[in-house]
């Protein structure tokens, strides 16, 4: 890889230099008290950040925050997580209420050496994530203005061709950030020679969004294990009825065409817990999957199931997981991924957790983040490097 790293510019001494790290503080919030639920993504770009607080840089962190439509959205403010960069970093960060306007500009002026500001979101601005070159490369123009270098570490969205991750490497000296070498290095293990049995567990609901993974890994892996909502698309493409459960009709036939491909290298739950409804408090049962009722629907994968794909990831050298196998964050549907959370940790196997829901499952049902080998902080992002496509932040920082 020829990408310049934070170390070539610590190198070339930094103190005293502004340098824009472009981050990904995409952390969830909870939806009533609007406070950070998982800030896994902001500690993980502590190392970069401590490292450029320490040798005496400006430095000057940017980040987008869910999806607002290319205008201020108070709901998407980055000033919580701002709050809570500053408490881990042990010195207040300076908050710019605006992204590349008058409190921005007056922010970054005023920083000492050795202090971090945070611009307000970025895609705040309709130049950010813009499909024309010409309003991208304007706001990149804006960003660019304040740094004397550009470090990436937001590795969650290298995979977007946006003006922050892909515009702005252009116009300044360029290096990738700790996070991301290393997300990039472990993905790597898996793309070349993974330790043979290499097992991938899949789940989260769409099959539409794993398709291209999909597509891309049943060649490589020994066994893929399909649960989650997106297990329901394939059971159905096998002939079988799943009630109300979570159905992408349009893609039943390409599951079918899937599962005939496979040579039997794909597995798929054997039993469910079916449900009323979408409730933490529903009522619900286990039931094999040839029993799933007309009235009900499928929230997480059943006991057997769990045992099934635990035996499989006992076996394995290499494992991804990517996606949750029920809907965890309700009790009463959270035994599946746990389970298989659990058989990861205890498998004898270099593990890969991708994904920000998967990466926040192993953290809200408490399990020890260390005893993963890896926990990514991107999803799309990770999926789409294991799908050998070209990632706009990456391809921009080897130019
Ligand atoms: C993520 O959460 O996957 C990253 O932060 C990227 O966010 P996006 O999918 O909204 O581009
Ligand atoms: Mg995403």
């Amino acid at each position: 890889m020829s990408i310049r790293t934070l170390d070539d510019l610590l190198a070339e001494g930094v103190s005293g230099r502004r340098v824009l790290v472009r981050a990904d503080l995409n952390v969830p919030l909870d939806k009533q008290t609007g406070a950070i639920t998982d800030d896994g993504r902001i500690r993980a770009v502590l190392p970069t950040l401590g490292a450029l607080v320490e040798a005496g840089a400006k430095v000057v962190v940017c980040s987008h925050l869910g999806r607002p439509k290319g205008a201020p959205d108070p709901q998407f403010s980055l000033s919580p997580v701002a709050d809570r960069l500053g408490e881990l970093l042990g010195a207040p960060v300076r908050f710019a209420t605006d992204t590349v306007g008058d409190s921005a500009r007056s922010t970054v002026a005023d920083l000492a050496d050795g202090q971090v500001a945070l611009l307000e979101n970025l895609r705040f601005n309709a130049g950010e994530t813009s499909k024309d070159e010409a309003e991208r490369g304007a706001f990149a123009d804006q960003l660019a203005a304040f740094g004397d270098a550009y470090v990436d570490d937001a590795f969650g969205a290298v995979h977007r061709k946006h003006a922050s991750v892909y515009d702005v490497p252009a116009r300044l000296p360029h290096v990738a950030g700790r996070l991301v070498l290393r997300e990039v290095e472990v993905l790597s293990k898996l793309t070349s020679e993974p330790e043979r049995p290499y097992v991938v567990v899949l789940g989260g609901s769409k099959v539409s969004d794993k398709l291209a993974v999909i597509e891309a890994l049943l060649p490589t892996v020994d066994r893929l294990l399909i649960g989650g909502g997106m297990c329901f698309t394939f059971l159905k493409a096998q002939g079988l009825e799943v009630g109300t459960s979570l159905l992408e009709k349009d893609m039943v036939e390409t599951c079918r065409n899937l599962l005939e491909r496979s040579e039997g290298k794909i597995m798929l739950p054997v039993d469910v817990v079916v449900a009323d409804a979408f409730a933490p408090d529903a009522a619900h049962d286990t039931v094999r999957v040839d029993g799933i009722p007309s009235h009900r629907l499928g929230l997480d994968v059943g006991p057997e199931t769990v045992a099934g794909f635990a035996a499989a990831l006992s076996q394995a050298k290499t494992i991804f997981w990517n996606g949750p196998m029920g809907v965890f964050e309700m009790a009463a549907f959270a035994a599946g991924t746990r389970g298989i959370a659990e058989a990861i940790t205890k498998a004898d196997a270099f593990s890969v957790v991708g994904g920000g829901d998967s990466a926040a499952a192993v953290r809200a049902l408490g399990l020890d983040e260390s005893s993963f080998g890896h926990i990514s902080t991107g999803g799309g992002a990770s999926l789409e490097y294991l799908e050998g496509k070209t990632l706009p932040g990456i391809a921009a920082l080897e130019n």
